[in-house]
């Protein structure tokens, strides 16, 4: 254990979750009694390696102040931004204000994936430890895939074995993932994680091995089957 690195942790909570359909954004959707941003922030807050931790917020969030953890020193409130990608930069930029460097490892965490188990977020520090480019958690693809036309007709069957689904924690040194954010988002580049921004910037993030129920919320569906894992908890 003592050989996990130290790291600061960003995570996005400024978008509005459309594909929810909900009154508010799902970050704020309750999920057996806690809110799902206050469940996905326990995991960081509870490690004993966390050396900050950034929350990147929409201008006049009125649900945030709601919370009881809007009250805990140890939280920074960074401004969000039009795109995933400008919220995350602004939680890093905050972050470098309060003593990070551009050495320092940063973990990027969704804020409506609230079911990272400890053990998932630790394999991910122990195995990029020593990585001179920083990965990400993910899981292997598991069905048959299938390449589709606008017809609605396959097209092709895709190799399995070469297909991996993006999971966060993302975890990169700060000053090359701030790099790689700005002048990705600059350039217009399709950018909807931290690794296809690194990636843009020719880098070969690692992809290391996580749990299959460290979904995000998307849709009411998900809410639905993260309510089954945590009522059996
Ligand atoms: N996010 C953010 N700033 C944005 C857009 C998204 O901080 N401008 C955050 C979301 O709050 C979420 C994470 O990025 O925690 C993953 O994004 P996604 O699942 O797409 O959430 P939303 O954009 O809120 O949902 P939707 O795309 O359905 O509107
Ligand atoms: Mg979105």
């Amino acid at each position: 254990m003592s050989l996990l690195p130290s790291f600061w942790a960003v995570i996005p909570a400024a978008g509005v979750g459309a594909r929810m359909r909900a009154d508010r954004p799902k970050q704020y959707l309750d999920l057996c009694g806690r809110s799902l941003l206050e469940r996905t922030l326990d995991c960081f807050l509870g490690h004993p390696r966390l050396r900050g931790l950034a929350v990147s917020l929409a201008p006049e969030d009125p649900w945030w102040p709601t919370l009881a953890c809007a009250r805990d020193a140890r939280i920074l409130r960074a401004p969000g931004g039009r795109e995933r990608a400008d919220s995350v930069l602004g939680g890093l930029l905050l972050l470098a204000e309060q003593g990070a460097t551009d050495g320092d490892w940063v973990l990027v965490h969704d804020a409506a994936r609230p079911n990272l188990r400890r053990d998932d977020l630790d394999r991910l520090l122990a195995e990029l430890a020593q990585d001179p480019v920083g990965g990400l958690l993910g899981v292997p693809a598991r069905d048959t895939l299938k390449r589709v036309g606008r017809d609605g007709r396959v097209s092709e069957t895709v190799d399995r074995s070469q297909v991996w689904l993006a999971y966060t924690p993302q975890m990169f040194r700060l000053g090359a993932l701030r790099d790689a954010l700005s002048a990705g988002l600059a350039a217009g580049a399709a950018i909807t994680d931290e690794a296809s921004a690194m990636e843009w910037a020719g880098h070969a993030p690692r992809l290391v091995e996580g749990r299959v129920d460290n979904i995000k919320v998307t849709t009411p569906e998900d809410l639905q089957r993260l309510q089954v894992v945590f009522a059996e908890a």
